[in-house]
């Protein structure tokens, strides 16, 4: 099972004396935990390194939100790659909704940027997604088709020989600090697409990471880790309060240590059936002998030996059948897509809001 990723991006939020006790905070229960996920904090550049302080003998790892386009130099107010990497920067984000919309930053900065962080060895987590008015006109997939043949296309070469180093994060403009979640359907289906687009262009490229940001909260956290091709989430503001990013780490580990084991479980049932099967087709006595030379005659010798692989084939079967309906009905959960995440009336709501992000 793939490693999952957890990353909280804190924004422009917080004091030092906040950011502290909100690291300390993720960091207990980390190590009380013991998640397998990546987790990822993600605070404002100025508390990088009080934060990466804390963290820097545990399995948290550090992020920043912004990069500079260039490298060192006369680049008033900027930080550069290397400056990241110095303070124990192993993520940036490039191309948030924020840095698109908000700051009219463009493709052309974000592939400068891309280039500076992979040449520092800096994972890069690339936010991408459609505005409101693009989802109503039902744009999406052009949308999301062109920034990602942009962001490719511009750092083709670097991409080609490092991929290991892009992450992707499809962020809705419009579920980002709303409330609002694409529905399951539109995931399922959005999903795929990205997967399948991003697999076209170049093989190397499919394992590559795609993460789901906007609205998440402990709640909607682990029906959106159900969706295909979902390997992990960008969390804004619910990781600004420890319990809730908290929360939502546990729900995923909880779910999938439970479904790893149900699995093994699983697995260990159908090969000793087969064996089961095999033995007392024939091999018997085998058996019995391997069981019962000069032990129990009743249970593990000759006759006893039938009676026992009977019901010994019994349980392992009925264990079998329990498992394959514990698995069943984890996997129709999942696929139950009709309980809409999105709140109609929420939505209308903020339309007028999101209006401003649309560029004609
Ligand atoms: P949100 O933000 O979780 O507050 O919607 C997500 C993001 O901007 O990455």
């Amino acid at each position: 099972m793939l490693k999952k990723i957890i990353a909280g991006n804190w924004k422009q939020n917080g004091t030092l004396k906040s950011s502290i006790s909100l690291t300390k905070k993720v960091l207990q229960a980390v190590k009380k935990e013991k998640y397998t996920h990546e987790i990822i904090i993600i605070p404002p550049s100025i508390f990088l390194l009080p934060v990466k302080d804390l963290i820097h003998k545990s399995q948290i790892k550090l992020g920043a939100q912004n990069v500079s386009a260039f490298d060192d130099g006369a680049y008033t107010g900027e930080i550069s790659g290397s400056m990241l990497k110095d303070s124990g920067v192993d993520y940036c984000l490039v191309g948030h909704s924020e840095r698109r919309h908000l700051l009219n930053e463009d493709e052309s900065a974000f592939s400068s940027k891309v280039s500076r962080l992979i040449d520092n060895d800096i994972t890069v987590i690339y936010c991408f997604g459609e505005t409101l008015n693009d989802y109503k006109n039902k744009k999406t997939k052009i949308i999301i088709k062109r920034q990602l043949k942009k962001l490719f296309l511009n750092n083709e070469n670097n991409l080609k020989k490092h991929s290991s180093k892009l992450i992707l994060a499809y962020e809705p403009v419009w579920a980002i600090g709303t409330g609002l979640v694409p529905t399951p359907e539109e995931l399922v289906s959005i999903f795929k697409y990205i997967r399948d687009t991003v697999n076209n262009l170049d093989k190397k490229y499919a394992s590559i990471k795609l993460l789901y940001g906007g609205s998440v909260t402990p709640d909607n956290a682990s029906s959106l880790m159900d969706t295909e091709h979902i390997d992990g989430l960008l969390i804004g503001g619910a990781s600004l309060i420890a319990k809730k990013f908290i929360d939502i780490c546990s729900t995923i580990w909880d779910k999938y240590t439970m479904q790893t084991a149900l699995l093994t479980i699983h697995i260990i049932l159908a090969v000793i059936l087969v064996v089961l099967v095999l033995v007392q087709q024939g091999k018997g006595a085998d058996a019995g002998a391997a069981f019962g030379s000069g032990a129990s005659s009743t249970v593990f010798g000759a006759r006893g030996n039938a009676t026992f692989l009977n019901k010994l084939t019994t349980i392992v079967a009925l264990s079998f059948f329990v498992t394959s309906l514990s698995l069943a009905y984890i996997s129709s959960n999942k696929s139950q897509t009709s309980k809409s995440l999105i709140n109609e009336t929420v939505k209308e709501e903020i339309v007028d809001d999101q209006e401003k992000f649309d560029k004609p």
